[in-house]
């Protein structure tokens, strides 16, 4: 398993580089590391800057379906937005309420290199943009109302 990027932690606050070669042996390795984190950490949603990487790759899971989005960019974007509570992996046990657009449609690259376009609501784009916003340095925090800490059991 890979380590989390904690906050603050100045690699949390950069803008990640574009995957140049979406095949390469480093980001094929990568992809299921980061899968693996993520379900260990029961998250929904991790972006490679929050293992120390600096490079536009973000892993979903939604519906039991793990999605690989490289170079993520939001590409349409409802007027409709809502509020809802937010945490992450790297501001730990820190929640908050951050509004967002309620429906996005966002391309990307896939694990096999293939481009895909991908629209969603709800929970799905809330968990995009949140993931698509670490890779250009913002955390929920930056945005949210009403923080509060919650400690673990
Ligand atoms: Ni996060």
């Amino acid at each position: 398993m890979l380590n989390i990027v904690v906050n603050p932690n100045q690699i949390l606050r950069k803008k990640a580089e574009k995957i140049k070669d979406p095949l390469s042996s480093d980001v094929q390795k990568l992809i299921p590391e980061m899968i693996e984190t993520m379900l260990v950490k029961d998250g929904i949603g991790l972006a490679a800057p929050q293992i120390g990487k600096s490079i536009r790759i973000v892993v979903i899971h939604h519906k039991d379906r793990d999605l690989v989005m490289i170079n993520p960019k939001i590409v349409r974007k409802s007027l409709i937005k809502e509020w809802d509570e937010e945490g992450c992996l790297s501001v730990p046990e820190v929640f908050g309420d951050v509004k967002r657009c309620k429906k996005i449609t966002v391309k990307y690259i896939d694990e096999s290199g293939k481009e895909q376009i991908l629209s969603g609501e709800g929970l799905l784009a809330r968990v995009i943009q949140h993931e698509v916003d670490h890779l250009d340095g913002v955390l929920f925090i930056d945005k949210a109302k009403n923080l509060r800490r919650i400690e673990n059991e």
